[in-house]
């Protein structure tokens, strides 16, 4: 059993993996900033911690974060303003980084999205342009820190039920990618697997809904 928590917790990614880390058999401790949320939370299995990681700093989400083996950010703005948008997505996530690190959590699991890169080429007049800026710089802060990383980069999202199988591109960007969204629920079961698998350590994994099972599409990255 392992300590893993999630930053993020009601998204509706987190909560899918929550419910599967529980049902593992590991103890899942999920933040979020509403209270109202706690229960949802509870009922997946994983124990609610209060935290605003918008305002907190990185000495006090590393106290919140004791004890833990292992975190997955899966938190986002969720397409608020641009200032917001760094706040969460960029500012907040780096201070996660440096607060893992603080409080000796080495495995870190960063959701972030298909294509992700510091020349993503929109233009700053985008609406997506600070969220493509905050992701990189995210995730390429996360690339240079000394944690034991995976970066996930799934395409757009939807709510439909998990099939279990993805396709993972092999080339930068996804191109070599069908053109199709993935299910939330599949992100979950890649991020579990990502976290069972060391051999995950170091990889930007993209991925859309597809037909290898989850499963075997990680160990292949072997
Ligand atoms: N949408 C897409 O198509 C797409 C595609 C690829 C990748 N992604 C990435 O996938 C991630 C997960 O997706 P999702 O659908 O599960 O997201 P989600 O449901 O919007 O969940 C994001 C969570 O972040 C939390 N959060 C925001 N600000 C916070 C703060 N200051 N303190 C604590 N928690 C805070 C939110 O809490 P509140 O409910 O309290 O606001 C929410 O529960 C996204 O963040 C995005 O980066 C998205």
């Amino acid at each position: 059993m392992t300590n893993i928590a999630i930053i993020g917790g009601h998204g509706k990614v987190a909560l899918h993996l929550a419910r599967l880390l529980t049902a593992d058999g590991h103890k899942v401790s999920s933040l979020i900033r509403n209270p109202a949320h706690a229960d949802d939370v509870a009922a997946t299995g994983a124990t609610p911690v209060l935290a605003d990681i918008e305002n907190l700093s990185t000495d006090e989400l590393a106290t919140a974060l004791a004890g833990q083996d292992a975190l997955v950010w899966s938190a986002g703005a969720g397409g608020g303003s641009a200032e917001r948008t760094y706040a969460v997505d960029r500012d907040a996530a780096i201070r996660s980084m440096n607060a893992a690190a603080q409080a000796g959590i080495y495995r870190y699991v960063m959701v972030s999205y298909l294509g992700s890169r510091a020349d993503h080429g929109a233009s700053p007049d985008d609406g997506m342009f600070a969220y493509y800026e905050a992701k990189a710089a995210a995730d390429n802060y996360l690339r240079a820190t000394s944690l034991n990383w995976t970066i996930l980069g799934p395409s757009a999202l939807t709510l439909n039920p998990a099939t279990g199988a993805i396709s993972v591109g092999s080339i930068p960007g996804g191109s070599d990618l069908p053109r199709a969204e993935t299910s939330r629920e599949n992100v979950a079961l890649v991020a579990a697997a990502v976290l069972a698998d060391e051999n995950t350590v170091g990889r930007f994994i993209e991925f859309t809904d597809g037909d290898v099972p989850v499963g075997e599409a990680i160990a292949a990255l072997r």
